[in-house]
């Protein structure tokens, strides 16, 4: 508590636990929000960022006619059956009706790459299959079709347990480095992202209140930004916080990052598109 405080960050740190409420969204799917943690996880039990959130905010994601995200979801639809590049192909000329054959595909990414050899994440693979299935460009960083069309496709598997294959290719040493990422204090502030969403979560910040910072949700519709936000420039932002450089989007540090994250989030449902604050 004391090399946090005297960071000068925050004014005053309050303990305020997760709420206890269930999430069920459109009165038919039932959420796993609260599970018991995987082997070799520090906590005992994985809470999903939705319990951290204020009554309204969790009550937008309750009902997929009001969750903000889903706008964008239906644009990712209507860009899986959008033909483009030199092939004349969409999406859907090879892989159909996304509900089929995207279902509970995105509960297992990131997944190993043999091609790249390194881990491939939704993003990339939709990059590799426009270059090299239909002879279109591949999406730059958070810009055109990249940010729906991955909400589309995880949103197929909502409600799926994330579930990574960490005996895939060379998954177990992207995990180490992501963990020890994930443990390194970096920055000005002298912040790990242990700090603040292990040993501080619970805990309200400022106006925020502090999760574990799982990786369910993503891409999630944030309220503050009114946009979906893709899961590695919410980790930007976290270590931009801690005033340190931050690497570049699909770089080795911030895959590695999302390998070890989404895994310590293991056993929640998919929330895409989650609602945040
Ligand atoms: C010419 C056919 C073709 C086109 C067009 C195509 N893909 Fe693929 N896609 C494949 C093949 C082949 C694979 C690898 C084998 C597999 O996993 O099904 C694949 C794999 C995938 C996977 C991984 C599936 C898994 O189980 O891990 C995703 C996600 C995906 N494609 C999304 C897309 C998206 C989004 C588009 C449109 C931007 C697209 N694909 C266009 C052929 C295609
Ligand atoms: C200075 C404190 C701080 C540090 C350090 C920090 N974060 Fe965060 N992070 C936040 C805050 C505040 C939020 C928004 C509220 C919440 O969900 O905790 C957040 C949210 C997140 C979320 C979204 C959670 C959700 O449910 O949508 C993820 C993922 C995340 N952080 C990952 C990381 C990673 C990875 C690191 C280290 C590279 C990190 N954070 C470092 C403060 C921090």
């Amino acid at each position: 508590m004391a090399a946090i405080m005297s960071g000068g960050m925050w004014a005053s740190v309050v303990l305020a636990g997760p709420s206890d409420d269930k999430l069920v969204i459109d009165e038919q799917i039932e959420m796993t929000t609260r599970t018991a943690a995987p082997e070799g996880h520090p906590l005992d039990e994985v809470i999903s960022g939705w319990h951290y959130r204020t009554p309204e905010t969790r009550a937008l994601e309750t009902d997929t006619f009001q969750n903000p995200g889903m706008l964008a979801v239906e644009e990712g639809a209507q860009i899986w059956e959008t033909v483009e590049g030199t092939e004349g192909k969409s999406c859907a000329t090879c892989h159909g009706d996304a509900s089929e054959s995207m279902a509970g595909v995105g509960a297992n990414y990131p997944k190993w790459d043999e091609d790249s050899g390194k881990p491939i994440n939704i993003e990339l693979q939709i990059n590799k299959c426009r270059v090299e299935n239909m002879g279109a460009e591949p999406y730059k960083f958070d810009k055109d079709g990249q940010k729906p069309l991955t909400a589309f496709i995880k949103h197929q598997s909502l409600g799926q347990p994330v579930a990574l294959d960490l005996s895939q290719g060379d998954m177990q040493t992207w995990w180490d480095k992501g963990k020890d990422l994930y443990y390194r204090r970096t920055g000005q502030l002298n912040l790990s992202c242990a700090t603040c969403h292990e040993d501080y979560n619970g805990y309200r910040i400022r106006a925020d209140h502090l999760s574990q910072g799982n990786a369910n949700g993503f891409p999630t519709y944030r309220l503050k930004q009114g946009a979906l936000v893709s899961i590695h420039n919410r980790f930007r932002g976290c270590i931009r916080d801690t005033r340190a450089e931050y690497p570049a989007a699909f770089s080795d540090d911030l895959m590695a990052l999302e390998v070890y994250v989404t895994w310590r989030g293991s056993g929640l449902s998919v929330e895409t598109p989650a609602v945040r604050q």
